[in-house]
């Protein structure tokens, strides 16, 4: 839970619209969010897509959970509260990089449906699209690729409170798309998505 220690405070209006940002960018910005396991293949597909629409001439910025951890949530745990924080962080900078004007990827386990609701939440109060988008691999799959060997650090008690070990992930009920990751490249997911942004009008592509 979230306490509010700000007071006395003014919300202070700019002279510059999301409209006349967008005009500048020609594109309208919105967040994707990545969710899913570890090792699920989230930042790999997020990454991709990010590089892809850049080579199409889009702006577009992920915010990683692991590099985010470096820095702006280096404070941060995996405790159930510190996952919450850590959310409501990424939630809050989300809309405000996609209401800059930028396409903005968030790769983040964010293992709680009421965490990404909120996040959901602020996006839709604002005006922002969001899309909730399900990075689903069997948890055996992802415990098989394992690349920072954090799961078998998890299975061997050398970390406790891993996610997918033993500690929970809440799949979405209504996610807008999901990845099965298990059999696909990355390109062949980013390939899936920029369909479903195009099918969707939420893009236009000049091919
Ligand atoms: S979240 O649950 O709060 O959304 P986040 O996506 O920021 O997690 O960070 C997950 C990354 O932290 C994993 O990719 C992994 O490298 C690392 N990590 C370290 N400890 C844990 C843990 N106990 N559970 C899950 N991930 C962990």
């Amino acid at each position: 839970m979230t306490i509010t220690k700000a007071t006395n405070i003014t919300w202070h209006e700019g002279h510059v619209d999301r409209a006349e940002r967008e005009k500048l960018l020609r594109q309208k910005g919105f967040t994707m969010w990545f969710t899913g396991l570890p090792s699920s293949g989230k930042s790999t597909a997020a990454f991709t897509l990010e590089h892809e629409l850049v080579k199409r001439g889009y702006l577009a910025y992920v915010l990683d959970g692991d590099n985010i951890r470096h820095g702006l949530n280096k404070n941060l745990g995996f405790s159930a509260d510190d996952r919450e924080e850590n959310i409501r962080r990424i939630g809050e900078v989300a809309k405000l990089f996609a209401d800059s004007g930028v396409i903005t990827m968030t790769s983040f386990i964010s293992p709680y449906r009421k965490d990404r609701d909120r996040a959901r939440k602020i996006h839709q109060d604002a005006g922002i699209t969001f899309l909730e988008i399900f990075v689903d691999a069997p948890v055996d799959v992802c415990e098989l690729r394992d690349p920072k060997g954090l799961y078998q650090k998890a299975r061997k008690g050398e970390l406790k409170g891993f996610t997918g070990v033993d500690d929970p992930y809440e799949s979405p009920l209504n996610p807008e798309l999901v990845l099965k990751t298990e059999n696909y490249s990355p390109e062949q997911l980013v390939a899936e998505i920029l369909d479903f942004l195009t099918e969707k009008q939420i893009i236009k592509f000049q091919g």
